[in-house]
């Protein structure tokens, strides 16, 4: 049983509900346009049901960090969302000011609106407590104006934000379909994966802070077998095992990631033997893929996948694995040269025996775009972040805050 209430405790017919999803996905600088994803169709049945229920429903997302190319409003979200649900879906560029007030409080029985990113306030992705948060502005200004707070966005329930965790304190508070269901599956195969020895992970994507949490988390309780590394993660234990990657060191040395080199150095001193590094690389030979063994490095070329010589290797272990969790693509998985590795990497744990975990919005992204077959995977996961912290046996401050409200 959840120790947080969930939409079947709450009447929400004709009350102001604020939902809080996780729309966070994909965005194309080039073309200005965001890709659709499972965040926004799995979403989209909280957002019906809460609807044909007779909710005046408020939605709260955000897309991007401050500063970076995808920090976009989310009129483009509303569209697609929109067609997911099938229902209107008004949207204001507004979060807290006197049109967002207005549109809420004009909400009938039914209707849905959108807010606009909810990061476009300065105070929300400080990290505090649920009380704290209580004085934030958004939770200022829209808390008076709801009656009951829905949080469905588990891939956002590891930061203690304003909208994630401010109205837990004030307002009736749920958790969604979606938070709901994916708490109920992780703790099913977390619990699986803590008695098996054959289970392997799968780490790549480009943040390392939390894989490497989750890395050390793992291999000191033991929990798993083996960690297969690609992508930037990959590049890193590389050089944490010494070698001279050459011009790709200079992305990592840009960004100032001394600290996360000395955690994978430290990892790899004490588990060499479970930390797998790519055994080859394919690199960017002016716009051809070319393929290296890891001995030829240096190289004056981008590193973007794992070679073939890897990709058979880390998929000999996948299939011995009796659970396998998979989390970033390894490899620049948007261009199909480079995203050999990803796709087959999550092919062949579709295809293998293994209860299997993926998740992060860009592995989703990547199962997109490849057409892999998602019912072949035991649960997919809408977190990235959230999802390693789980894993990782930390406490999740959204999941804290509903079932703290819970007692209330
Ligand atoms: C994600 O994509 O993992 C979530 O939307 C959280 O985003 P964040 O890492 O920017 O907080």
């Amino acid at each position: 049983m959840p120790e947080f209430l969930t939409l079947d405790d709450v009447d929400v017919n004709n009350k102001t509900v604020l939902l809080r999803i996780d729309i966070n996905v994909p965005y194309d600088e080039k073309t200005g346009e965001i890709s659709d994803s499972d965040r926004l169709r799995e979403h989209a049945k909280t957002v019906k049901e809460l609807s044909d229920k007779g909710a005046k429903l408020v939605i709260l997302a955000h897309q991007g960090r401050a500063g970076d190319p995808d920090f976009i409003h989310l009129d483009q979200h509303a569209k697609l969302l929109e067609r997911h649900v099938g229902k209107e879906i008004n949207f204001v560029d507004d979060v807290v000011g006197e049109k967002a007030k207005m549109k809420i409080k004009s909400l009938g029985s039914g209707q849905i609106l959108l807010l606009d990113n909810v990061r476009f306030l300065e105070d929300e992705t400080t990290e505090k407590s649920p009380e704290e948060h209580t004085e934030s502005q958004i939770v200022k200004n829209l808390s008076p104006l709801a009656d009951i707070f829905v949080n469905d966005a588990f891939s956002v329930a590891h930061r203690s934000q304003a909208s994630v965790v401010g109205f837990t304190p004030l307002l009736l508070s749920c958790a969604g379909r979606n938070m709901a269901d994916e708490v109920g599956s992780l703790e099913g195969i977390f619990a699986t994966m803590r008695m098996s020895k054959h289970d392997t992970f799968v780490v790549g994507g480009a943040k390392p802070q939390e894989p490497l949490d989750v890395i050390s988390h793992i291999m000191k309780k033991g929990t798993v077998e083996k960690v297969l590394t690609g992508g930037i993660i990959g590049n890193l234990f590389l050089m944490a095992k010494g070698y001279n990657l050459g011009a790709p060191e200079d992305y990592i040395k840009k960004k100032n990631w001394v600290e996360f080199l000395s955690q994978a150095e430290e990892l790899i001193k004490k588990y060499d033997d479970k930390i797998e590094t790519p055994v080859d690389l394919a690199i960017d030979f002016n716009g051809i893929r070319k393929e290296i063994p890891v001995e030829d490095l240096p190289t004056d070329h981008d590193v973007l996948d794992i070679g073939s010589e890897t990709i058979e290797k880390y998929g000999k272990i996948i299939k011995e694995s009796i659970t396998v969790g998979v989390k970033g693509p390894v490899g620049k998985y948007e261009d199909e040269k480079f995203g050999v590795g990803t796709k087959k990497i999550l092919e062949t744990v579709g295809e293998s025996h293994a209860i299997s975990l993926i998740g992060g919005g860009h592995t989703l992204n990547a199962v997109d775009i490849y057409n892999i077959d998602k019912t072949k995977f035991t649960h997919v996961s809408l977190g990235g972040g959230s999802l390693i912290r789980f894993l990782s046996g930390k406490p999740m401050p959204a999941i804290e805050a509903l079932k703290k409200a819970a007692k209330r």
